[in-house]
């Protein structure tokens, strides 16, 4: 019996790159192609596409603007973008936005390109197993169920908490990873609370991994800003007809996760019409469908997050006191990164490692300078700023180089010392003379101008209108030197 090709959509509106693509890779895949965004989204709607491939620069919207809406339309498709080097700094913001599977840089490599697609297709099965197919899967052959338990005995190794939750050895993570531990076995509820970019989906995957449930499906659904009936008709599922443009029965996500976890996010907006509905079902350990008759079992954990504090929202009279005690069986709270510094450069680490991956660039590891300008920053976006600041400078460095100081962003060169991250902060909360705090503001200006242009002294008092002999003045006065060369061997590694 042949296997099916996979499909693949390549969306780029120079014709002459299209064709290119497309040569290369018939043999493997059935290739569709589009000119604009407007084709491509006729195509997704008439095909089953598991994979678009899509130009960054196009006339009417930005690649990653596409795969952005993209995501929101056809969640399951895997989401490549192709561009070239010089368009990174643009795009590396929208990457995680877009839910981007993987960036390929102009000039492209057939075979190279070949690979990323093959394991491309192989994680739109494995998701698409994982995730989406749990109804489906139990009706399904022992072959494939043998297939999908396998590919989730892999994910289980990643959320493992030795390997898959980065910390130091005294990071309060580590009281954080004992409780999951502890509660992972047992079907409670937990509430998992942390600041924006904390790790708070990480934390849930590794309650999920680590429970039976371990090899049922893992799901999450945003509830912000969601209606009462959406946010019904998603979890419940909804039968024919019963909701407006419905043509089929759809099953909710508390079906198709049937006998997994799944993980309500944001969970201190839901509309409160939603909040009785859900302790409902939660107490009867049954659903109905929108417009079916008929009740299901409930058999999924439960999981939420909030990165405001629910409690207080409970007291405020915005959330149901009943539904809280329900969900919050245990609460976890992760701490910020500014909590956790010793964790900096681990994760540093660990982060250029996925981005080499991810991005298919290798890169030495970080200098000395540059880790301990990130360990000074206060990282306000947590995990998830650093990820997209370390991807960023991965895509701006020298191919295979150490990434030094003077690809970080302004921002973290400004930091001088734990806990002060704007200016208007030192303003607002340092003490001392009105000189004084000019001086510090002075200092950290300095720094940041030097540490950009590598401590090029002719570059920094030009771009600052200071005569050399001024800017050594100063850089006494601040004690502001170039740390030497050996501190580069303390690097941290990164990539192979
Ligand atoms: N301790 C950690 N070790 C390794 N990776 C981490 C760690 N903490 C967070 N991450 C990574 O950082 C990113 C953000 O984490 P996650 O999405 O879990 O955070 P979040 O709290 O749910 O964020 P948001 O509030 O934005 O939804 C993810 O890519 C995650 O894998
Ligand atoms: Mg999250």
């Amino acid at each position: 019996m042949t296997q099916r090709k996979a499909t693949i959509l390549i969306v780029d509106d120079e014709v002459r790159s299209l064709e290119s693509l497309e040569r290369n890779l018939a043999d493997e895949f059935d290739v569709k192609t589009a000119a604009t965004t407007a084709e491509a989204e006729q195509i997704l709607a008439d095909h089953w596409v598991q994979i678009i491939l899509c130009d960054q620069r196009m006339p009417d919207k930005s690649g990653v603007e596409f795969l952005t809406e993209v995501r929101e339309k056809w969640p399951d498709v895997i989401r490549i973008v192709i561009s070239g080097y010089t368009d990174a700094g643009d795009i590396i913001t929208g990457l995680n936005e877009a839910g981007i599977y993987h960036y390929v840089t102009k000039p492209w490599h057939p075979e190279k390109l070949v690979l990323t697609l093959r394991n491309a297709v192989s994680m739109f099965d494995l998701q698409r197993q994982n995730e989406l197919l749990a109804i489906e899967l139990r009706l399904s052959g022992k072959a494939a169920r043998k297939k999908v338990s396998d590919g989730r005995q892999k994910l289980r190794q990643q959320y493992d908490f030795d390997d898959g939750i980065v910390r130091g050895k005294s990071s309060p993570m580590n009281a954080v990873c004992d409780t999951l531990r502890q509660v992972a076995p047992y079907d409670i509820s937990v509430l998992i609370t942390g600041a924006s970019g904390t790790g708070k989906e990480l934390a849930a995957r590794a309650i999920h991994y680590n429970s039976l449930r371990w090899n049922k499906a893992f799901a999450v659904r945003k509830c912000g800003s969601l209606r009462s009936e959406v946010l019904e008709s998603e979890l419940f599922g909804h039968s024919k007809g019963a909701v407006a443009g419905a043509m089929y029965d759809h099953a909710g996500l508390f079906e198709r996760a049937f006998g997994g976890t799944v993980l309500l996010d944001e969970v201190c907006d839901l509309p409160p019409a939603f909040q009785v509905k859900l302790l409902r079902v939660l107490q009867d350990g049954e659903y109905r469908p929108i417009g079916s008759n008929q009740t299901r079992k409930l058999d999924v954990r439960v999981l939420v997050s909030s990165d405001k504090d629910l409690e207080e929202e409970v007291r405020n009279g915005r959330f149901r006191k009943d539904l809280y005690f329900r969900l919050a069986g245990v609460t976890v709270h992760l701490p910020a990164l500014s909590e956790r510094r010793e964790d900096i450069p681990l994760l540093a680490n660990y982060l250029l490692k996925t981005a080499i991956e991810k991005i298919g660039k290798e890169a030495a590891g970080f200098s000395a300078e540059a880790l301990s300008c990130m360990k000074r920053y206060s990282w306000p976006g947590n995990v998830s700023e650093m990820r997209n600041e370390i991807e960023r400078m991965l895509v701006m460095g020298e191919p295979n180089g150490l990434l030094g100081a003077d690809l970080l962003s302004a921002k973290v060169l400004m930091a001088t010392s734990p806990g002060t991250e704007d200016d208007m902060q030192i303003l607002g909360s340092a003490s001392g003379t009105l000189k004084e705090r000019i001086e510090a503001i002075e200092a950290r200006l300095l720094r940041e101008t030097l540490i950009r242009h590598r401590w090029n002294k002719s570059k920094a008092s030009r771009e600052l209108g200071l005569s050399r002999v001024g800017l050594r003045g100063k850089m006494q006065r601040y004690h502001l030197e170039k740390k030497e060369e050996h501190d580069d061997a303390e690097a941290v590694q990164g990539g192979k």
